[in-house]
Protein backbone atom coordinates (compact mmCIF):
# COMPACT_ATOMS: atom_id res chain seq x y z
CA UNK A 1 0.00 0.00 0.00
CA UNK A 2 2.68 2.30 0.77
CA UNK A 3 4.81 1.49 -1.87
CA UNK A 4 1.79 2.10 -3.76
CA UNK A 5 1.52 5.45 -2.55
CA UNK A 6 5.03 6.46 -3.05
CA UNK A 7 4.94 4.99 -6.48
CA UNK A 8 1.65 7.49 -7.38
CA UNK A 9 3.59 10.57 -5.77
CA UNK A 10 6.26 9.98 -7.73
CA UNK A 11 4.30 9.42 -10.96
CA UNK A 12 3.09 13.14 -9.84
CA UNK A 13 6.32 14.88 -9.02
CA UNK A 14 5.89 17.00 -11.73
CA UNK A 15 2.78 18.86 -10.84
CA UNK A 16 3.34 18.00 -7.33
CA UNK A 17 6.15 19.70 -7.41
CA UNK A 18 5.07 22.94 -7.92
CA UNK A 19 2.88 23.24 -5.06
CA UNK A 20 4.71 25.07 -1.77
CA UNK A 21 3.38 22.62 0.89
CA UNK A 22 3.23 19.19 -1.13
CA UNK A 23 3.87 17.09 2.27
CA UNK A 24 2.70 13.65 2.95
CA UNK A 25 -0.56 12.50 4.65
CA UNK A 26 0.29 12.30 8.39
CA UNK A 27 -2.36 9.06 8.09
CA UNK A 28 -0.50 7.53 4.94
CA UNK A 29 2.95 6.92 7.46
CA UNK A 30 1.25 6.26 10.60
CA UNK A 31 1.48 2.62 10.58
CA UNK A 32 5.27 2.05 10.32
CA UNK A 33 5.98 5.09 12.88
CA UNK A 34 4.38 3.02 15.02
CA UNK A 35 7.69 1.78 16.55
CA UNK A 36 9.35 5.06 16.99
CA UNK A 37 6.26 6.43 19.08
CA UNK A 38 6.73 3.86 20.99
CA UNK A 39 10.61 3.70 21.49
CA UNK A 40 10.75 7.66 23.19
CA UNK A 41 14.95 6.94 23.09
CA UNK A 42 17.09 7.04 20.49
CA UNK A 43 20.99 7.74 21.08
CA UNK A 44 22.83 9.87 18.40
CA UNK A 45 26.43 9.32 17.44
CA UNK A 46 28.66 12.37 16.01
CA UNK A 47 31.60 9.85 14.78
CA UNK A 48 33.78 12.09 12.78
CA UNK A 49 37.36 13.41 11.97
CA UNK A 50 36.34 16.53 14.37
CA UNK A 51 37.14 14.60 16.82
CA UNK A 52 40.78 14.16 16.62
CA UNK A 53 41.38 18.34 17.11
CA UNK A 54 38.31 18.27 18.73
CA UNK A 55 36.82 21.18 16.63
CA UNK A 56 33.09 21.81 15.25
CA UNK A 57 32.33 18.99 13.30
CA UNK A 58 32.17 20.88 9.70
CA UNK A 59 31.33 24.09 11.07
CA UNK A 60 34.63 24.81 11.73
CA UNK A 61 36.19 25.17 8.12
CA UNK A 62 33.15 26.55 7.05
CA UNK A 63 33.26 29.43 9.70
CA UNK A 64 36.68 29.52 9.35
CA UNK A 65 38.01 28.56 12.71
CA UNK A 66 40.20 26.25 10.90
CA UNK A 67 41.79 26.69 7.41
CA UNK A 68 40.17 24.01 5.32
CA UNK A 69 43.42 22.33 4.98
CA UNK A 70 44.15 21.62 8.45
CA UNK A 71 40.42 20.44 8.97
CA UNK A 72 41.35 17.53 6.89
CA UNK A 73 44.44 16.71 8.32
CA UNK A 74 42.53 15.55 10.83
CA UNK A 75 41.88 12.57 8.48
CA UNK A 76 45.77 11.44 9.13
CA UNK A 77 44.54 10.77 13.25
CA UNK A 78 41.48 9.22 12.96
CA UNK A 79 42.62 5.71 14.13
CA UNK A 80 39.52 3.99 15.27
CA UNK A 81 42.16 2.07 16.92
CA UNK A 82 39.81 0.76 20.03
CA UNK A 83 36.77 0.69 18.61
CA UNK A 84 34.40 -2.14 19.72
CA UNK A 85 31.11 -2.14 18.36
CA UNK A 86 29.67 -5.11 20.52
CA UNK A 87 30.54 -2.84 23.22
CA UNK A 88 28.93 0.52 21.89
CA UNK A 89 25.68 -1.71 21.17
CA UNK A 90 25.69 -3.21 24.70
CA UNK A 91 25.98 0.75 26.24
CA UNK A 92 23.26 1.83 24.10
CA UNK A 93 20.93 -1.15 25.04
CA UNK A 94 21.26 -0.81 28.37
CA UNK A 95 20.42 3.17 28.49
CA UNK A 96 17.05 1.61 27.62
CA UNK A 97 17.80 3.50 23.80
CA UNK A 98 15.37 1.61 21.12
CA UNK A 99 16.71 3.10 18.37
CA UNK A 100 20.54 4.53 17.49
CA UNK A 101 21.40 7.11 14.60
CA UNK A 102 25.03 7.03 12.99
CA UNK A 103 26.52 9.83 10.90
CA UNK A 104 27.24 7.93 7.95
CA UNK A 105 28.51 11.39 6.16
CA UNK A 106 28.68 14.88 7.66
CA UNK A 107 28.51 18.24 5.92
CA UNK A 108 32.20 17.74 5.21
CA UNK A 109 31.75 14.96 2.99
CA UNK A 110 33.93 12.29 4.58
CA UNK A 111 31.92 9.03 4.42
CA UNK A 112 31.98 6.73 7.61
CA UNK A 113 31.51 3.92 5.64
CA UNK A 114 33.27 2.41 2.45
CA UNK A 115 31.88 4.15 -0.27
CA UNK A 116 32.28 3.59 -4.00
CA UNK A 117 31.49 7.41 -4.85
CA UNK A 118 35.21 8.85 -4.78
CA UNK A 119 37.75 8.55 -2.10
CA UNK A 120 37.00 10.43 1.16
CA UNK A 121 35.58 8.03 3.36
CA UNK A 122 37.18 7.07 6.27
CA UNK A 123 38.10 3.36 4.74
CA UNK A 124 40.26 5.21 2.28
CA UNK A 125 41.52 8.26 3.35
CA UNK A 126 42.31 7.33 7.52
CA UNK A 127 44.19 4.80 8.97
CA UNK A 128 41.30 3.19 10.76
CA UNK A 129 41.00 2.16 7.38
CA UNK A 130 37.71 0.27 7.85
CA UNK A 131 33.76 1.21 7.79
CA UNK A 132 32.30 2.22 11.01
CA UNK A 133 28.52 1.74 10.31
CA UNK A 134 28.75 -1.86 9.32
CA UNK A 135 29.69 -3.62 12.36
CA UNK A 136 27.94 -1.34 14.50
CA UNK A 137 24.22 -1.79 12.76
CA UNK A 138 25.06 -5.39 12.95
CA UNK A 139 25.32 -5.31 16.76
CA UNK A 140 22.56 -2.92 17.37
CA UNK A 141 20.62 -5.67 15.30
CA UNK A 142 21.46 -8.23 17.26
CA UNK A 143 20.02 -6.35 20.05
CA UNK A 144 16.69 -5.47 18.38
CA UNK A 145 17.65 -1.91 18.52
CA UNK A 146 16.89 0.21 15.14
CA UNK A 147 19.24 0.84 13.12
CA UNK A 148 19.76 4.96 11.96
CA UNK A 149 21.78 6.67 9.14
CA UNK A 150 22.57 10.42 9.68
CA UNK A 151 23.14 11.46 6.32
CA UNK A 152 24.14 15.53 5.26
CA UNK A 153 22.30 16.48 2.06
CA UNK A 154 25.38 19.43 1.84
CA UNK A 155 28.52 17.97 1.40
CA UNK A 156 30.74 21.05 0.97
CA UNK A 157 34.25 18.71 0.57
CA UNK A 158 32.61 17.80 -3.04
CA UNK A 159 33.52 19.93 -5.95
CA UNK A 160 30.24 19.85 -7.97
CA UNK A 161 28.69 21.23 -4.49
CA UNK A 162 27.79 24.98 -5.21
CA UNK A 163 28.72 26.12 -1.72
CA UNK A 164 32.10 26.03 0.26
CA UNK A 165 32.97 28.22 3.16
CA UNK A 166 30.84 30.75 4.78
CA UNK A 167 31.19 33.61 2.67
CA UNK A 168 32.75 31.75 -0.73
CA UNK A 169 30.77 29.96 -3.42
CA UNK A 170 31.50 27.95 -6.20
CA UNK A 171 29.05 28.59 -8.34
CA UNK A 172 25.36 29.23 -8.46
CA UNK A 173 22.91 25.86 -9.38
CA UNK A 174 21.01 27.88 -11.93
CA UNK A 175 24.38 29.06 -13.71
CA UNK A 176 25.54 26.03 -13.64
CA UNK A 177 22.60 23.20 -13.76
CA UNK A 178 24.66 20.23 -15.27
CA UNK A 179 27.59 20.73 -12.34
CA UNK A 180 24.22 20.78 -10.13
CA UNK A 181 22.98 17.57 -11.44
CA UNK A 182 26.44 16.19 -11.37
CA UNK A 183 26.19 16.40 -7.53
CA UNK A 184 22.82 15.36 -7.33
CA UNK A 185 23.68 11.80 -8.75
CA UNK A 186 26.15 11.87 -6.73
CA UNK A 187 24.78 12.12 -3.23
CA UNK A 188 21.59 9.86 -4.28
CA UNK A 189 24.35 7.37 -5.58
CA UNK A 190 25.55 7.37 -1.84
CA UNK A 191 21.61 7.19 -0.64
CA UNK A 192 21.57 4.15 -2.96
CA UNK A 193 24.95 2.79 -1.65
CA UNK A 194 23.81 3.31 1.91
CA UNK A 195 20.00 1.84 1.64
CA UNK A 196 21.88 -1.53 -0.31
CA UNK A 197 24.59 -2.02 2.47
CA UNK A 198 22.80 -0.89 5.48
CA UNK A 199 19.11 -1.09 5.05
CA UNK A 200 18.45 1.23 7.71
CA UNK A 201 15.30 1.35 9.77
CA UNK A 202 15.47 5.40 9.87
CA UNK A 203 17.00 8.14 7.81
CA UNK A 204 18.00 11.83 9.46
CA UNK A 205 18.79 13.88 7.02
CA UNK A 206 20.76 17.27 7.77
CA UNK A 207 21.67 20.25 5.93
CA UNK A 208 18.36 20.12 3.39
CA UNK A 209 18.47 23.90 4.27
CA UNK A 210 20.64 25.06 1.32
CA UNK A 211 18.46 23.92 -1.24
CA UNK A 212 14.92 23.76 -2.08
CA UNK A 213 13.04 20.22 -2.23
CA UNK A 214 12.94 20.90 -6.08
CA UNK A 215 16.84 21.08 -6.30
CA UNK A 216 17.58 18.32 -4.08
CA UNK A 217 14.97 15.95 -5.55
CA UNK A 218 13.89 15.80 -2.35
CA UNK A 219 10.64 13.44 -3.52
CA UNK A 220 12.67 11.50 -5.65
CA UNK A 221 14.65 10.66 -2.53
CA UNK A 222 12.05 9.48 -0.58
CA UNK A 223 10.89 7.23 -3.21
CA UNK A 224 14.48 6.22 -3.98
CA UNK A 225 14.66 5.18 0.13
CA UNK A 226 11.17 3.94 -0.15
CA UNK A 227 10.60 1.81 -2.75
CA UNK A 228 14.09 -0.45 -0.83
CA UNK A 229 12.33 0.09 1.86
CA UNK A 230 8.83 1.01 2.24
CA UNK A 231 9.15 0.61 6.35
CA UNK A 232 11.81 2.92 6.45
CA UNK A 233 11.14 6.54 8.48
CA UNK A 234 12.78 9.66 7.38
CA UNK A 235 13.18 12.49 9.72
CA UNK A 236 11.75 16.35 8.83
CA UNK A 237 14.73 17.70 6.93
CA UNK A 238 13.95 16.71 3.49
CA UNK A 239 12.25 19.91 2.69
CA UNK A 240 8.57 18.55 3.63
CA UNK A 241 9.06 14.81 2.52
CA UNK A 242 10.07 13.64 5.63
CA UNK A 243 7.50 11.92 8.31
CA UNK A 244 8.75 13.65 11.61
CA UNK A 245 9.80 16.97 13.07
CA UNK A 246 12.86 17.63 14.62
CA UNK A 247 12.96 20.23 17.09
CA UNK A 248 17.21 21.06 17.77
CA UNK A 249 18.23 21.70 21.42
CA UNK A 250 15.64 23.78 21.93
CA UNK A 251 12.61 22.61 24.05
CA UNK A 252 9.11 22.95 23.65
CA UNK A 253 7.22 24.35 26.41
CA UNK A 254 3.73 23.56 25.40
CA UNK A 255 2.81 20.61 23.23
CA UNK A 256 4.03 20.77 19.82
CA UNK A 257 1.26 20.46 17.41
CA UNK A 258 3.39 17.43 15.24
CA UNK A 259 1.91 13.80 15.40
CA UNK A 260 5.82 12.88 15.76
CA UNK A 261 8.39 14.61 17.05
CA UNK A 262 11.85 14.06 18.37
CA UNK A 263 14.20 16.79 20.24
CA UNK A 264 17.85 16.17 19.22
CA UNK A 265 20.32 17.09 21.96
CA UNK A 266 23.96 17.57 22.57
CA UNK A 267 25.17 15.40 26.18
CA UNK A 268 27.18 18.49 26.60
CA UNK A 269 27.64 21.29 24.22
CA UNK A 270 28.57 20.30 21.13
CA UNK A 271 27.74 17.12 18.92
CA UNK A 272 31.14 16.40 18.01
CA UNK A 273 33.39 14.95 20.93
CA UNK A 274 35.92 17.83 21.92
CA UNK A 275 38.08 17.71 24.64
CA UNK A 276 37.49 20.96 25.74
CA UNK A 277 34.08 21.19 26.43
CA UNK A 278 33.30 19.81 29.54
CA UNK A 279 30.07 21.09 30.13
CA UNK A 280 28.04 18.02 30.61
CA UNK A 281 24.50 17.56 31.26
CA UNK A 282 23.93 15.90 34.35
CA UNK A 283 22.09 12.37 34.52
CA UNK A 284 19.43 14.73 36.62
CA UNK A 285 18.93 16.95 33.71
CA UNK A 286 18.92 14.48 31.12
CA UNK A 287 16.60 12.63 32.44
CA UNK A 288 14.01 15.56 33.23
CA UNK A 289 14.38 16.56 29.46
CA UNK A 290 13.58 13.08 28.78
CA UNK A 291 10.55 12.64 30.68
CA UNK A 292 9.72 16.41 29.58
CA UNK A 293 9.79 15.37 25.36
CA UNK A 294 7.89 11.78 26.34
CA UNK A 295 5.16 13.82 28.68
CA UNK A 296 4.92 15.96 25.77
CA UNK A 297 4.23 13.64 22.82
CA UNK A 298 7.82 13.22 21.38
CA UNK A 299 11.21 10.97 21.87
CA UNK A 300 14.59 12.30 22.53
CA UNK A 301 17.56 11.72 20.24
CA UNK A 302 20.90 12.15 23.07
CA UNK A 303 24.08 12.42 21.09
CA UNK A 304 27.40 11.13 22.27
CA UNK A 305 31.09 12.08 20.62
CA UNK A 306 33.22 9.49 20.65
CA UNK A 307 36.83 9.97 20.26
CA UNK A 308 39.07 9.26 16.91
CA UNK A 309 40.24 6.16 18.59
CA UNK A 310 36.70 5.03 18.88
CA UNK A 311 36.30 5.46 22.66
CA UNK A 312 33.16 7.10 24.21
CA UNK A 313 34.30 9.34 26.24
CA UNK A 314 34.03 8.03 30.60
CA UNK A 315 31.32 10.78 31.74
CA UNK A 316 29.12 10.10 28.21
CA UNK A 317 28.93 6.51 29.39
CA UNK A 318 28.45 7.54 32.85
CA UNK A 319 25.18 9.44 32.50
CA UNK A 320 23.86 6.89 29.84
CA UNK A 321 24.23 4.17 32.37
CA UNK A 322 22.18 6.03 34.71
CA UNK A 323 19.69 6.85 32.35
CA UNK A 324 19.46 3.43 31.61
CA UNK A 325 19.52 2.74 35.84
CA UNK A 326 16.55 5.13 35.87
CA UNK A 327 14.56 3.29 32.59
CA UNK A 328 14.82 -0.03 34.13
CA UNK A 329 13.24 1.46 37.47
CA UNK A 330 10.40 3.28 35.73
CA UNK A 331 10.81 2.52 32.28
CA UNK A 332 6.62 1.20 32.85
CA UNK A 333 6.32 5.08 32.64
CA UNK A 334 8.01 5.55 29.83
CA UNK A 335 8.26 2.71 26.88
CA UNK A 336 5.05 2.08 25.07
CA UNK A 337 2.54 5.19 26.60
CA UNK A 338 1.42 8.29 24.69
CA UNK A 339 1.96 12.07 26.31
CA UNK A 340 0.26 12.56 29.35
CA UNK A 341 -2.52 15.25 30.04
CA UNK A 342 -2.71 18.64 29.91
CA UNK A 343 -1.46 20.86 31.78
CA UNK A 344 -3.14 22.36 34.86
CA UNK A 345 -3.97 18.97 36.11
CA UNK A 346 -0.26 18.28 38.10
CA UNK A 347 2.64 20.78 38.59
CA UNK A 348 4.88 17.72 37.01
CA UNK A 349 5.06 16.26 33.23
CA UNK A 350 2.75 13.12 33.11
CA UNK A 351 2.29 10.08 30.71
CA UNK A 352 -0.26 7.54 30.29
CA UNK A 353 -0.74 4.08 29.36
CA UNK A 354 -2.45 3.88 25.68
CA UNK A 355 -5.59 2.31 26.90
CA UNK A 356 -5.03 5.45 29.33
CA UNK A 357 -6.73 3.92 32.34
CA UNK A 358 -3.09 3.80 34.42
CA UNK A 359 -1.88 7.34 34.65
CA UNK A 360 1.84 8.37 35.34
CA UNK A 361 2.75 11.28 37.35
CA UNK A 362 6.98 12.25 37.31
CA UNK A 363 8.07 14.15 40.11
CA UNK A 364 10.89 15.36 40.26
CA UNK A 365 14.15 15.82 42.54
CA UNK A 366 13.07 15.65 46.76
CA UNK A 367 9.63 16.67 46.64
CA UNK A 368 7.58 14.57 49.20
CA UNK A 369 4.88 15.00 50.80
CA UNK A 370 1.47 15.52 49.90
CA UNK A 371 0.97 16.43 45.90
CA UNK A 372 -2.32 17.77 44.53
CA UNK A 373 -4.06 16.40 41.46
CA UNK A 374 -6.81 18.66 39.87
CA UNK A 375 -9.85 18.20 38.14
CA UNK A 376 -9.64 14.34 37.60
CA UNK A 377 -12.92 12.87 37.38
CA UNK A 378 -12.09 8.84 37.88
CA UNK A 379 -12.24 6.74 41.00
CA UNK A 380 -8.72 5.82 41.53
CA UNK A 381 -8.38 2.16 42.33
CA UNK A 382 -4.70 2.12 43.66
CA UNK A 383 -1.44 4.43 43.93
CA UNK A 384 2.15 3.14 43.81
CA UNK A 385 5.38 4.01 43.32
CA UNK A 386 7.59 2.45 40.49
CA UNK A 387 10.14 0.47 42.00
CA UNK A 388 8.82 0.77 45.66
CA UNK A 389 7.27 -1.47 48.04
CA UNK A 390 5.72 1.63 49.54
CA UNK A 391 2.02 1.83 50.72
CA UNK A 392 0.34 4.93 48.90
CA UNK A 393 -2.41 6.76 50.20
CA UNK A 394 -4.45 9.43 49.31
CA UNK A 395 -7.43 11.75 50.20
CA UNK A 396 -10.21 13.58 48.22
CA UNK A 397 -10.70 17.17 49.25
CA UNK A 398 -13.62 19.42 48.91
CA UNK A 399 -15.75 17.41 46.77
CA UNK A 400 -18.87 19.05 46.92
CA UNK A 401 -21.87 16.57 46.75
CA UNK A 402 -24.09 18.79 44.25
CA UNK A 403 -21.36 19.86 42.05
CA UNK A 404 -19.84 17.66 38.98
CA UNK A 405 -16.44 19.42 39.53
CA UNK A 406 -14.30 16.57 41.03
CA UNK A 407 -12.61 17.14 44.09
CA UNK A 408 -8.50 17.70 45.29
CA UNK A 409 -6.70 14.49 44.80
CA UNK A 410 -3.84 14.80 47.83
CA UNK A 411 -1.33 11.64 47.54
CA UNK A 412 0.74 11.24 50.21
CA UNK A 413 4.58 11.09 48.92
CA UNK A 414 6.57 9.68 51.68
CA UNK A 415 10.57 10.75 51.50
CA UNK A 416 11.51 7.21 51.83
CA UNK A 417 9.88 6.17 48.30
CA UNK A 418 11.98 8.53 46.62
CA UNK A 419 14.21 8.15 43.17
CA UNK A 420 17.79 9.24 42.85
CA UNK A 421 16.14 11.36 40.11
CA UNK A 422 12.85 11.68 39.51
CA UNK A 423 9.53 9.59 41.32
CA UNK A 424 7.06 8.17 39.20
CA UNK A 425 3.57 7.74 40.80
CA UNK A 426 1.49 5.25 39.17
CA UNK A 427 -2.09 5.65 39.30
CA UNK A 428 -5.06 2.51 38.31
CA UNK A 429 -7.90 4.82 37.68
CA UNK A 430 -11.52 2.98 37.51
CA UNK A 431 -12.18 3.46 33.51
CA UNK A 432 -9.97 5.46 31.01
CA UNK A 433 -9.31 9.43 32.83
CA UNK A 434 -11.15 11.92 32.59
CA UNK A 435 -10.66 15.26 33.40
CA UNK A 436 -12.73 18.16 34.42
CA UNK A 437 -11.54 21.59 32.15
CA UNK A 438 -13.91 23.75 33.53
CA UNK A 439 -13.79 27.22 35.26
CA UNK A 440 -15.35 25.37 39.04
CA UNK A 441 -18.10 27.12 40.17
CA UNK A 442 -18.19 29.96 38.28
C1 LIG B 1 22.73 20.84 12.75
C2 LIG B 1 24.19 20.97 12.41
C3 LIG B 1 24.94 19.70 12.43
C4 LIG B 1 24.49 18.68 13.42
C5 LIG B 1 22.99 18.59 13.45
C6 LIG B 1 22.45 17.62 14.48
O1 LIG B 1 21.96 20.66 11.64
O2 LIG B 1 24.38 21.55 11.14
O3 LIG B 1 26.29 19.99 12.57
O4 LIG B 1 25.03 17.49 13.03
O5 LIG B 1 22.45 19.83 13.67
O6 LIG B 1 21.10 17.79 14.67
Amino acid sequence: MLQRICVLAFISSVSLLALAQPKIDPKSIAPKMQWFGDAKLGIFIHAGIYSVNGVDESWSFYNKKISYPDYMKQLKGFTLQKYDAAAWADLIKESGARYAVITTKHHDGVAMYDTKQGNLSIVKATPAKRDMVKPLFEELRKRDIKCGAYFSLIDWSDSRYPGFRKDSSRYDVHDDFDRWNQFRGFFQSQIKEISAQFNPDLWWFDGDWEHSAEEWEAEKVRYLILSKNPNSIINGRLQGYGDYATPEQNFPVSRPPANWWELCMTINDNWGYQHKDHNWKTPYEVITIFVDAVANGGNLLLDIGPKEDGTIPEEQVNVLKELGAWNAKNGEAIFNTVGGIAQGHFYGPTTLSKDSTTLYLFVHGKTSGQLMLKGLDNKINEISVLGSNEKITHKVVGKISWSPVPGLVYINLPESALDKYVTVLKLKLDKPVKLYRGQGGL
